[in-house]
């Protein structure tokens, strides 16, 4: 059901690079050390409760945590929580929980609540909106603050009471549905001294805001605005375009602003049959259905808005697929798309500062066999000059990843077992794709590499990774790590083959890919990478946690999400878990002797994925978007597979996790 909703079974169709550039070629000679492993003991049976809930009671034989050891700055102490099938969230011992805000939840003075029997796109707009992916918190004082969250996809079966198909639902339900896309702004307040946080929902909200696909309008920068290709029925200039739409991941900027990721987008539109000729092959590279009006599965919103309908507006396609940039602080502002970032399924874009000024932002394209991209800002970053630094995004290079191993490729047998020199690792190039309005791509123009950079990618021989998510560089060590979620196909049929970066075949569970700049510099060409960790159960061989006792870490499937705290420590939260249990948030040290030694932190309840997360600078909150609970086949809004958290049936809802005694999260 997922995979319906959220990219249309994009699984069930071939991966849209056909390209045959290669994905991985010159072999260079470069050792890697293992890691030894830690010593300590490991205890068994303590119970962990959450929610009144015994998770020992339902795993008991997964109950293995160990004991709060080492009190170094930054070390996890936490006991980890078992895998487990719950339908709460459960966090460890001596920390609680708390719903911040749910799908339908009102938003703006005298804004109804969710009642699903009546939902009306009048009523959606003045509400959180559905599925809640990316988010981030922005401070105002020290007890208010700004929570952005993305609302990536809708689910029609658990939305609307009695749904039997798309093409039953009725025009006004087709308008709620885009009217719970797009983003929001909702206003925080701390409850008391704690680390727990609440939506101020009440009187007049300065800055709460939704942005959607039925209202808002969003302007063009960048070399590709105003391009032909970008230009419609509904704005002839190619300037700008109403909403933003399957927002997937995002990242802060330096200047206190929100980048979000259009994701899927390919999935919201028909009539990709009837484009013109010139366009199939670009429209095929993105995932759109070309040989048929109605694709299965279709959301058919152009039954709402034509502009869905490709046969009519072919461009609309290209409207979509970028990063958009949003600033909460000012909620009057135009959001904005910025095209010398390229377009291509977003996952999300983590910008940091280099030592030069320039600011560099780290993307990933997800879909199997996509690539990793950088973008280098042509202007240097100014402290404190907030209206100049929004500018940044707008010019700059964009750059496309190619990675070598350094091991034999006969080492690197599908089967995860690491190469004779210890780990998956190697060296890597940033391909310089397009710099300003300049293209680097034989045959392409500038605006053409970037409205079709997964093209521009393939003519330069980018490497097909196993499906970037997340890629967020860490402050704490400068390095990069890239959520690499899984890939079913590698190695499978005529689907290229493993190679040192992407070493599994039929890839299920995943791999952490950690770039260090040549130079520690952000602007470098040039990089090394290795995998600390190779996803999956510590006691599957081809699982690997940079060289830490398997036997003590907790099992992980899927990363999809990464976060750092203010030591370092890397968290990762997973989306569709393929050892079968429910999703989950883990933290692992990067440093020491205990780099490697990943713990599960919490559990989102059946069907859902663990979204956002995000750690306040104080390290005393830890916040979640909980999104798609209940999502399993066959279940409905009457029949739900999650009750989720309000005990009749489930909502997407962000979730704030506290220490009960006011500590420090996970030590
Ligand atoms: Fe929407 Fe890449 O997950
Ligand atoms: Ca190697
Ligand atoms: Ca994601
Ligand atoms: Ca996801």
């Amino acid at each position: 059901m997922t995979c319906l909703y959220r990219c249309g079974n994009a699984c069930d169709h071939p991966a849209p690079n056909e390209s045959d550039n290669p994905y991985l070629g010159d072999v260079v000679s470069r050792r890697g050390l293992l890691r030894a492993s830690a010593a300590g003991a490991i205890v068994l049976g303590a119970g962990v409760t959450g929610a009144g809930v015994s998770v020992a009671e339902a795993s008991p034989a997964e109950a293995a945590v160990e004991p709060a050891a080492t009190a170094a700055p930054g070390a996890l102490t936490f006991k980890a929580i078992p895998p487990n099938e719950i339908d709460t969230v459960i966090v460890p011992n001596g920390y609680d929980n708390e719903v911040v805000i749910r799908w339908g939840d009102p938003l703006f003075p005298g804004a109804p609540g969710l009642d699903v029997d009546n939902q009306t796109a009048d009523r959606q707009l003045r509400q959180f909106g559905y599925n809640n992916d990316f988010l981030a918190v922005f401070p105002l004082d020290k007890n208010r603050a700004l929570l952005v969250s993305n609302h990536e996809y809708t689910n029609e079966e658990l939305m609307f009471p009695g749904f039997t198909s798309q093409e039953a639902l009725s025009v006004e339900h087709v308008r709620v549905a885009m009217a719970a896309h797009g983003m929001s702004v909702v206003e925080l307040e701390r409850v008391g001294r704690t680390g727990q946080w609440r939506a101020v929902t009440s009187g007049r909200r300065r800055y709460n805001r939704r942005y959607t696909m039925l209202e808002t309008p969003f302007r063009f920068d960048g070399p590709a605005a105003g391009s032909p290709l970008l230009r419609t029925a509904a704005d002839p200039r190619g300037i700008s375009a109403i909403g933003t739409l399957n927002n997937c991941s995002g990242g802060l900027t330096p200047w206190g602003t929100a980048l979000s990721g259009e994701e899927n987008f390919n999935q919201y539109f028909v009539g990709g049959d009837a484009v013109p000729a010139a366009l199939k092959p670009t429209m095929a590279r993105y995932g759109i259905n070309t040989t048929a009006r109605y694709p299965s599965g279709s959301r058919r919103w152009e039954r709402a808005q034509e502009r869905f309908d490709l046969a009519k507006h072919p461009h609309e396609a290209h409207r979509f697929g970028w990063i958009v940039e949003i600033d909460p602080h000012e909620p009057h502002s135009t959001p904005r798309k910025h095209t010398a970032m390229g377009r291509f399924k977003h996952e999300g874009a983590n910008v940091i500062v280099a030592r030069s000024g320039h600011v560099a932002a780290y993307m990933g394209d997800d879909e199997r066999f996509d690539y990793l991209y950088k973008f280098v800002s042509a202007k240097r970053y100014r402290p404190g000059d907030r209206a100049h630094n929004k500018t940044l995004l707008e010019s700059g290079t964009l750059y496309v990843a190619k990675v070598t191993g350094d091991s034999p490729p006969a080492e690197i047998d599908g089967s995860g077992r690491l190469p004779s020199d210890g780990l998956f690792d190697g060296t890597g190039r940033w391909i310089k794709l397009v710099s300003g309005d300049r293209s680097f791509v034989p045959n392409m123009t500038a605006a053409e590499v970037l409205i079709f950079a997964r093209l521009a990618g393939d003519a330069v021989g980018a490497t097909k990774m196993d499906r970037p998510e997340d890629v967020q560089p860490n402050p704490h060590n400068g390095r990069i790590y890239a959520a690499m979620t899984n890939n079913s196909n590698r190695g499978v049929g005529s689907n290229p083959g493993v190679d040192e970066a992407n070493p599994r075949r039929e890839n299920k569970h995943g791999q952490i890919f950690e770039i260090t700049e040549d130079g520690g510099d952000h602007t470098a060409e040039t990089f090394t990478w290795a995998l600390p960790i190779v996803c999956g159960d510590p006691a599957d061989p081809s699982s690997y946690f940079a060289g830490y006792d398997k036997s003590k870490v907790s099992p992980i499937s899927c990363p999809d999400n990464v976060a750092f705290d203010s030591t370092g420590n890397l968290w990762i939260s997973t989306d569709g878990n393929a050892l079968g249990s429910n999703d989950g948030l883990f933290a692992t040290p990067l440093e020491g002797p205990e780099r490697g030694h990943l713990k599960q932190f919490l559990t989102v309840p059946p069907g859902a994925e663990t979204c956002g997360p995000f750690l306040t600078a104080d390290d005393r909150s830890v916040f979640v978007a909980v999104q798609h609970p209940g999502e399993i086949t066959g279940a409905t809004q009457d029949n739900p597979a999650s009750t989720w958290p309000d005990g009749d049936f489930a909502k997407p809802s962000v979730v704030v996790t506290w220490r009960s005694d006011g500590g420090v999260i996970g030590t």
